[in-house]
């Protein structure tokens, strides 16, 4: 156990699919037996895209039974709502003095969204990543697990503790990201990256009925249209999520594919029970987990409090450093 905190935010906008659970949620879970780990839903960062404020409730407490069901450990970690914690809020603000708006409104994700949403380019949108820096340093965290597309958030947080440091006195550490080994995830059309807004992502907590019916709607080689043609695995989605979930079989799987020896309803058949392998577990307690709602939020109680104890002491010290007249 090293003495190194790990922090992230996840996202609380609705179902989590088999690629959150391979390029995030796999990551977390394993990087607690390596270090002190705090996960947090991050609920008011969801209010700056979320069409229905209301469902940020349902959906804070939904995705943090996804986390506790895939394995994080409220005994080692600490799993907490970010609004339960508004400390964060006040370092945000702080931050915000020191950060120009010229850096935030070039952040590549800040130019997608005013694309996306151009009558609604509010103040949140453009502090998004002013946020995101005070949640992973109001925990001092030294590192991060984030998807590549978090990069450049991640470089304006360095940004912010670097300029705080040189203004007000070493405070904060600069953060390092980790990434998964896992490739991108590719969606059910073979084309874009799995996710949920573009209909293409098998959900991790599906039954295994839906799993195998959104399987078999996969796109595979688009040459291979009879059941006597050869197939060629490597422009093959469903290969590729062979080497992911049944990874002892795919010579096989490969050898049976190019010589026509399976055709692609049997080879998204061994898929589909693959995947149901994979997430039998998470999915049998997740559904104990869904019926105890009152047991999650008692361990996002806990949380909160636990990191409350924390971002009390860094804001104190904040303050202080800043050099704001005690209270
Ligand atoms: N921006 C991240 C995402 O879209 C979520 C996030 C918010 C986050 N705060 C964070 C990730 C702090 C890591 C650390 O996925």
């Amino acid at each position: 156990m090293s003495g190194e905190r790990v922090f992230s935010g996840f996202r609380v906008t609705g179902e989590q699919h088999i690629g959150n659970y391979l390029g995030a949620i796999k990551n977390y879970v394993a990087l607690q037996d390596s270090y002190e780990c705090i996960y947090c839903a991050v609920d008011v960062h969801s209010l700056t895209t979320l069409e229905d404020a209301r469902l940020v409730g349902p959906n804070s407490l939904q995705s943090a039974t996804v986390m506790l069901a895939a394995g994080v450990d409220p005994a080692r970690s600490i799993i907490f709502v970010q609004s339960h914690v508004p400390e964060v809020i006040e370092l945000a603000e702080y931050f915000a003095m020191l950060t120009p708006l010229s850096v935030l409104t070039r952040v590549p994700t800040f130019k997608e969204k005013v694309q996306q949403q151009p009558e609604n380019v509010n103040l949140g949108l453009v502090g998004y990543p002013v946020l995101m820096a005070a949640d992973i340093l109001t925990y001092k965290a030294a590192l991060v697990p984030i998807g590549i597309d978090q990069e450049p958030h991640l470089e304006l947080t360095r940004e912010v503790a670097r300029k705080f440091n040189n203004h007000f006195g070493d405070t904060f550490p600069e953060p390092k990201s980790v990434h998964t080994e896992t490739p991108l995830i590719r969606g059910l059309d073979g084309q874009a990256k799995m996710s949920k807004s573009m209909g293409n992502a098998i959900p991790i907590a599906a039954t295994e009925e839906e799993t195998t019916r959104l399987v078999r709607s996969a796109m595979t080689d688009p040459q291979r249209q009879r059941r006597t043609d050869p197939g060629r695995p490597e422009v093959c989605n469903v290969y590729s999520l062979h080497e992911v979930f049944t990874p002892g079989r795919t010579a096989e799987i490969h050898q049976q594919c190019t010589t026509a020896a399976i055709g692609c309803v049997d080879c998204k058949g061994i898929l589909a029970d693959s995947i149901n392998e994979t997430f039998r577990e998470f999915r049998a307690r997740h559904a104990e987990l869904n019926a105890k709602p009152d047991e999650v939020r008692a361990i996002l109680r806990d949380g909160a409090a636990r990191a409350r104890v924390i971002a009390q002491e860094t804001l104190a010290e904040v303050r202080d450093r800043i050099g704001l007249m005690p209270a």
